[in-house]
């Protein structure tokens, strides 16, 4: 009898290297790239965060993947677990696993709130469904989507959603009720069967969709707010958001990563892997980013609006397009697919160490620990209406403006995941046996000294100074 995730994963982790690679940049690719990248570009003045964003990925980010990619096939357990194992063979305090703790902890609270967002797509989903099966029984399929209503009244069907608990619980519920049931079939049967079959229906449709906006759309504007970078926008605030969403978006420190490593085989060779899979979300944000922008300065929306941008600008856009409710439907059920690989990851690093730790079986412990995301993802929800007021980091004036759902999400975004991440560069770069961490890196001569700067000098020092002048800008005057 196998006790932990992982050693269950020995007879049933990926099957390929393909599944591995699919199922992470199922993981990494979500909500993060078409929802949250464009929400805060949009919020802090385009082009710099982009441009603080993508430095991020490439000197913080990728390195760090492949730290717990490391971590996590050298450790064959679960993200808490597994530095354990590695703080063991390296002779060091197991007390590093800390960082191991704060992950599991950050993508169970992620999981909260991504899953009523998520919720949103299902309802986008819903009512597009309704509007494209509704003109396709009157013969007319390639009208736009909802092209007998207004556009006040288009945008102002996110504003419906958020008065009506019922209808955001709901959706809320439906959605996580899908994650728990993949999750609950297992690593082979459930997550990767999952992944094989949404990420590439999820890049054929994104794929459609561009080359059909690239026909329609006008790029100009949109072009210079996102690369044209204004450095007067540049402030250390600003610089933590474009952190935290590099973390977020390669689905750094929360869990996931250290934990989907492993279930690799061991002749799979990790750091061409982590830069594929890097490459792979980079390249999904930046194509968000020009589907989303053109449309919304097209009907002269603004961009600093926050989560509910794509909802409220890409219906207004589907309406004047010819076909605009079949594209209207394909890309809400692209966002979903996208949505659902990451929120199993989510789920996943939770499950694997409530597994290795108490012992439960794997179903038990995904409907536990999504039913306890599920009843905090209620409070975000309840946030846009009966609990509209409450502001619950209000006496911190970096958060004093968020409801509910955009101070956990700031919480885990700007704090929670620079956090674990500083410590885990430490320890994999400065505690952890050099020799164990060469070995499964893949990496050597100069790559890997490279490599090894970037973990052991560049990530700490410059996340420990994000950290500590986003979190605290009146320090700098
Ligand atoms: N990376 C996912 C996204 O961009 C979210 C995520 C974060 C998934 C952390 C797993 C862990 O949507």
């Amino acid at each position: 009898m196998v006790a932990t995730a992982s050693a269950q994963a020995g007879e049933q982790g990926w099957s390929s290297r393909t599944a591995f690679i699919l199922a992470a940049v199922g993981a990494a690719v979500g909500l993060g790239n078409i929802w949250r990248f464009p929400t805060l570009a949009g919020e802090n003045g385009g082009g710099a965060f982009v441009l603080v964003y993508l430095v991020c990925v490439l000197l913080i980010g990728l390195p760090l993947m492949l730290s717990e990619f490391v971590v996590g096939r050298a450790g064959q357990s679960d993200a808490i677990g597994s530095v354990q194992r590695v703080a063991d063979e390296s002779r060091v305090s197991r007390r590093w696993s800390i960082f191991g703790g704060i992950e599991i902890l950050a993508g169970f609270l992620i999981l909260s709130f991504y899953s009523v967002v998520a919720g949103w797509v299902l309802y986008y989903i819903w009512l597009s469904g309704g509007d494209f099966f509704g003109n396709l029984f009157a013969g007319e399929a390639l009208r736009g989507a909802f092209s007998d209503l207004g556009q006040d009244a288009v945008s102002g069907m996110m504003g419906d959603l958020f008065a009506s608990p019922g209808r955001l619980i709901l959706v809320h519920a439906l959605f996580m009720t899908a994650t728990i049931a993949i999750v609950a079939s297992g690593v082979h049967d459930g997550i990767e069967k999952a992944a094989t079959w949404l990420m590439p229906a999820f890049f054929f449709l994104l794929l459609g969709i561009t080359i059909y906006g690239a026909f329609t759309g006008d790029f100009g504007r949109a072009v210079t707010f996102m690369f044209t970078p204004d450095f007067s926008k540049l402030t250390a605030p600003v610089m933590n958001e474009a952190l935290g969403q590099a973390f977020f978006s390669l689905s750094l420190a929360s869990g996931a990563l250290i934990t989907y490593g492993a279930y690799v085989a061991r002749d799979v060779n990790l750091a061409p892997t982590a830069a594929t899979i890097s490459l792979a979300d980079t390249a999904v944000a930046l194509i968000a980013g020009l589907m989303i922008f053109p449309i919304v300065f097209a009907v002269g929306l603004d961009p600093s609006v926050g989560p509910a941008l794509i909802f409220q600008s890409l219906p207004v856009a589907f309406q004047t397009m010819p076909g605009g409710s079949l594209i209207g439907l394909l890309f809400f059920v692209l966002i979903f697919f996208a949505a659902l690989t990451s929120s199993i990851s989510l789920l996943e690093g939770p499950t694997a160490w409530a597994i290795d730790r108490f012992g439960l079986r794997r179903p038990a412990a995904a409907v536990m620990l999504g039913l306890g995301a599920f009843v905090i993802g209620i409070a975000c929800a309840l946030g846009y209406n009966v609990w509209a007021d409450v502001r619950p980091l209000g006496f911190w004036d970096i958060f004093a403006d968020a409801d509910i759902l955009d101070t956990i999400d700031g919480f885990t975004g700007k704090l929670m995941l620079p956090l674990a991440g500083l410590l885990m560069s430490i320890f994999v770069g400065w505690k952890a046996d050099r020799r164990l961490v060469e070995v499964q890196t893949g990496l050597s001569g100069g790559l890997f000294v490279l490599w090894r700067f970037l973990v052991a000098w560049l990530c700490p020092i410059a996340v420990a100074l994000i950290l500590l002048f986003g979190l605290f800008p009146q320090l700098l005057g």
